[in-house]
Parts: structure tokens; C-alpha cells; sequence
């Protein structure tokens, strides 16, 4: 389109002011400002503005919720043949290269206040690995375990994309195969302040943000990564995010149970740590599975509780999925693809002021921001199984600079994980008064990506002292 035409489609969309200061910039300043408003896609906006901004969507959860079913962490004696079959499922399709893993890593990751991509956070207890790195090396352990390289989707977002790529060429891709890694960026939305009107952040620059983690599910069409994965005969999507270094990159167990259970979608699940966590809660709605935020859980649903005193509503989300390939295909392909519903959240977004031509750091939220959440595939799909899994395994995001969800707390969870893989190999692991143990320990994902695996590759059992810093590589 050329400069008229945006400018009159701007207009029509009562967005005029974003060329305010269009006689002010540099031809370089105005290709920018150009190439910011060509990313937003105005018609979605614009049926947004009505619902979303000037107004709130319902968040109540339509039918009562009930607590979801779920596959045990521990199978009972009945299932034991079940799990036995889905884990020997899940390896030969990891071994017949039918399962690809996909991190998704574009957030902005505000909380933590790292200027760099979030995967290259220095994480690991004793060894300081950055989150990248500890992901690619349980990406290249699978495929060492299984014979077969597993395919590593990253999606980045508009401001990680370049870095992310830099990052992993600078690393020699950890080691992997760089055509088994392929990176696709997510696509974003404006922030628009009460009124709907797309807040500039520079005189030359929209106020762009990711779209929310579900803006994967469009990315992976429109990158070509879905085709991608057609070519390669991938079956089933193992999904994680890139803030939680005990996530497991490749389940075999969960690949299988999807699998066998013929799921198009599923998801793994942790007990809560209190009834308010601020996690997503799997619920049944309507018959269907589905994942109620943390803010639109009504509290007497929080608080409920079971006759036996426990929580009624504990499968807390971890944000950990596995899609079958066609599942992704039906959500974002062609006619008939599922529109996922959009959610806003009134945040603080700096912008530069038309009237004063001020840029203006807020104190207060003063701009709506609008997400996509992945979990709302879930109640799409017409199978869709949830497994539980023990917390200490697979669960400790790195959200928080300091405090709950914060790199110290994923230390000590990485560090008790590797000591509890120590002491069920027979390993005699110091504890304090406190039931903690004594010393700080890491076991790398190239030595054991389980407990099992580590038993069999323990030639020899470390002598461990009480304050021992300890990696195993
Ligand atoms: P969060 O919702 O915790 O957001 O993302 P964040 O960006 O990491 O951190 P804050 O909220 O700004 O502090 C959970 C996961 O989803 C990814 C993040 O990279 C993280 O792995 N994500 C989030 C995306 O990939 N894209 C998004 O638009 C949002």
C-alpha cells in the first residue's frame, strides 16, 4: 500500500493521530512507523475496541465447573499395564521421529527485569546454565536416548526474535542439528489507552506488544512451521515455556498417554500450592476440559473443599501441553479455523503524549493490552486428557526477580529434584534439621533426562558431604 492509502485506512480506523508526527521524523523514523502500523491487524482490533477496551468481555465461567478427571501421577495396580503401554507408545514415537517439542519464549518477561531474552537467564544451581542451554542439552539427550533427533520449534516474539537467533548461532546451537531447530516469531497488538486509540511508545514507534502465549497457534501456520512439521511426519507437539527449567522438553509418559487416549489436546497438572496460586485451574465445563484463569476463578471455587478436607479444585496448570499435528492444523488452517477468544489486562504502558509531544511514564495502568492464552485450544478439542504429575519433577517458574516463582526458589527446586534422583539411587544425601538437603547438587539433562535414566548411568555412587556443591555432567 502506499503512504495515502495507510494513511486514509488509519483514518477510517479513527487512528489518525499515530501520524501526528510524521512531518517531524526522518525518512528512516517514518519507514519504521510504517512498517509498526503494517503489524497490526486493524480489522481485529477494531472489533475488540466495542468489547474488550470500552468495555469489559464476561469472564464469568458459564456452566458451574467441576473438577477435572485426570490420569494419576503414580498409576493405580488397574493401570500399571496402561502406563506401561503409554510410556512404551511415547518412546517408539519419539524413536520414529513422530514428536517435536515447541518452547515458546516471546514474552517480555517484565516481571523478572532481565534485559535479554528470558532463555538466556543463568538458571542451573551450581553450573549457571542459562535456560536455552538446559533445554537444548534434554533436546539432544532425547535424541541420544531415542536414536532420532527431535525437532526444536522456539517461537520468539518481536523483540526476542533477533536476539534468540544470535544467541543460539553464538552457541553453535548447544550442539543440536541447527536444521532440527527452527525459530518462528509470534505476531503482536497494540496497546490502546481507555478510548481505543493505539498508543504511540516514540513519536516513530506504535506501542507493539506479543499477543499472548495462544499467538502460537497462528505463528505456526503463518511461519510455515506447521508445514514444516507435516513434512517431517510429526505427530504430536510437545509444548513448554521457556520460564520453567524443570519442564521436560520431551515426556515420553505424556507423549504416550496423549497418544494412546487419542487426544488432540492435553495437559499436565500439579497440585496447587494454595488455593489462590496464581495459576490456571483445569476444570470441567460443559463436559469439556478446559483451564480457568487464576482471576476469573470465583474465590467460594478457590476456597471449596472436598468431605475429606481437600481442595476441591487442585489440578493447577503448569502450561505444558501436547497437540496432535491435525489438532493444530484444524485451529489454524483454512476456512473453518477456530478463532480463540482474546482477554485484556489494564497495564502500564509509557507513550508519548499527542497533545504535548511528552513521552509520559505512567504511574497508574492507563492502557489495555489484549493476549491470546493457549489454553483455550483445550475446551476446542473433543478428546483431551490431563495427567498429573508431582510438582518437585516439573514445576518452578522463574517469574520474579525476588520472592515466590523467582530464579532462587527454581534453584532450590532444581537442587532438591537432583538430590531426591540422588537418594532413589541408592545415594546418601545430607539433610538439615529442616528436611533440606545439605549442599547444592545438578545433574545435567546429557547425563539422566529421569531418576531412571540416572540409576543406569551411575557406574559409581558419589560420597556426598554435608555442604557439597555437586554437578554431575
Ligand atoms: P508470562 O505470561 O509469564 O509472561 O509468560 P512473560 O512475558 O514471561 O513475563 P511478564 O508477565 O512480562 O513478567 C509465560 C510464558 O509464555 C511466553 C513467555 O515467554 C513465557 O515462556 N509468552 C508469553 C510468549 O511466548 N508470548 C507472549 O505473548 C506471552
Amino acid at each position: 500500500m502506499d503512504l495515502e492509502s495507510i494513511r486514509s485506512e488509519v483514518k477510517r480506523r479513527n487512528q489518525e493521530h499515530l501520524f501526528t508526527f510524521w512531518d517531524e521524523l526522518n525518512a528512516e523514523q517514518q519507514a519504521q512507523l510504517l512498517e509498526d502500523i503494517a503489524r497490526i491487524d486493524l480489522d481485529t482490533l477494531e472489533r475488540l475496541i466495542p468489547t474488550h477496551v470500552k468495555s469489559s468481555p464476561a469472564t464469568a465461567v458459564g456452566s458451574v465447573p467441576e473438577p477435572a478427571d485426570a490420569w494419576p501421577a503414580r498409576p493405580k495396580p488397574s493401570q500399571e499395564t496402561k502406563y506401561a503401554e503409554a510410556l512404551a507408545l511415547g518412546q517408539k514415537l519419539i524413536a520414529e521421529g513422530k514428536v517435536a517439542t515447541m518452547v515458546v519464549a516471546g514474552g517480555q518477561g517484565t516481571r523478572l527485569g532481565f534485559d535479554r531474552p528470558k532463555g538466556e537467564f543463568a538458571i542451573s544451581p551450581v553450573m549457571n546454565k542459562p535456560l536455552f542451554r538446559l533445554f537444548a542439552e534434554a533436546v539432544l539427550a532425547t535424541g541420544e536416548r531415542y536414536g532420532r533427533p527431535t525437532p526444536w520449534y522456539v517461537m520468539t516474539g518481536p523483540t526476542t526474535d533477533q536476539p534468540t537467533r544470535e544467541y543460539f548461532a553464538k552457541q553453535d546451537y548447544f550442539g543440536l542439528p541447527p536444521e532440527d531447530v527452527f525459530f518462528f516469531c509470534q505476531g503482536v497488538m497494540p496497546a490502546v489507552d481507555h478510548a481505543g486509540r493505539i498508543l504511540l511508545d516514540q513519536k516513530h514507534r506504535v506501542a507493539l506488544s506479543p499477543n499472548g502465549h495462544g499467538g502460537c497457534l497462528l505463528a505456526l501456520s503463518t511461519s510455515g512451521a506447521l508445514d514444516d512439521m507435516r513434512r517431517r511426519g510429526i505427530e504430536v507437539v510437545s509444548y513448554f515455556q521457556v520460564d520453567n527449567p524443570l519442564a521436560s522438553p520431551v515426556d515420553p509418559l505424556f507423549m504416550g498417554l496423549h497418544a494412546l487416549t487419542e487426544a488432540q489436546m492435553s495437559a499436565i497438572a500439579v497440585p496447587k500450592a494454595d488455593d489462590l496460586e496464581r495459576v490456571g485451574n483445569f476444570a470441567r465445563v460443559d463436559g469439556r476440559l478446559c483451564v480457568i484463569e487464576y482471576t476469573y476463578l470465583p474465590d467460594e471455587l478457590a476456597h471449596a473443599r472436598n468431605p475429606d478436607g481437600s481442595r476441591r479444585f487442585d489440578d493447577g496448570s503448569i502450561a505444558v501441553h501436547a497437540f496432535s499435528r491435525t489438532f493444530l492444523e484444524s485451529l489454524t488452517c483454512g476456512e473453518g479455523s477456530i478463532a480463540l477468544p482474546w482477554h485484556r489486562a489494564v497495564k502500564k504502558v509509557p507513550f508519548v503524549d499527542i497533545g504535548s509531544a511528552r513521552r509520559i511514564v505512567p504511574e497508574q495502568p492507563n492502557a489495555v493490552k489484549l493476549e491470546l492464552f493457549v489454553f483455550d485450544a483445550l475446551p476446542v478439542a473433543d478428546r483431551a486428557m490431563l495427567l498429573r504429575q508431582d510438582r518437585g519433577e516439573c514445576f518452578s517458574p522463574v517469574k520474579n526477580a525476588e520472592g515466590v516463582d523467582s530464579p532462587a526458589t527454581a534453584r532450590r527446586d532444581m537442587s532438591r529434584r537432583a538430590a531426591n534422583w540422588l537418594e532413589s539411587c541408592g545415594v546418601n544425601v545430607p539433610r538439615a534439621s529442616d528436611g533440606e538437603p545439605d549442599g547444592v547438587f545438578e545433574i545435567s539433562p546429557r547425563l539422566a533426562l529421569d531418576a531412571d535414566q540416572l540409576k543406569g548411568r551411575l557406574t559409581e555412587l558419589p560420597t556426598i558431604r554435608a555442604g557439597d556443591r555437586l554437578y554431575l555432567g
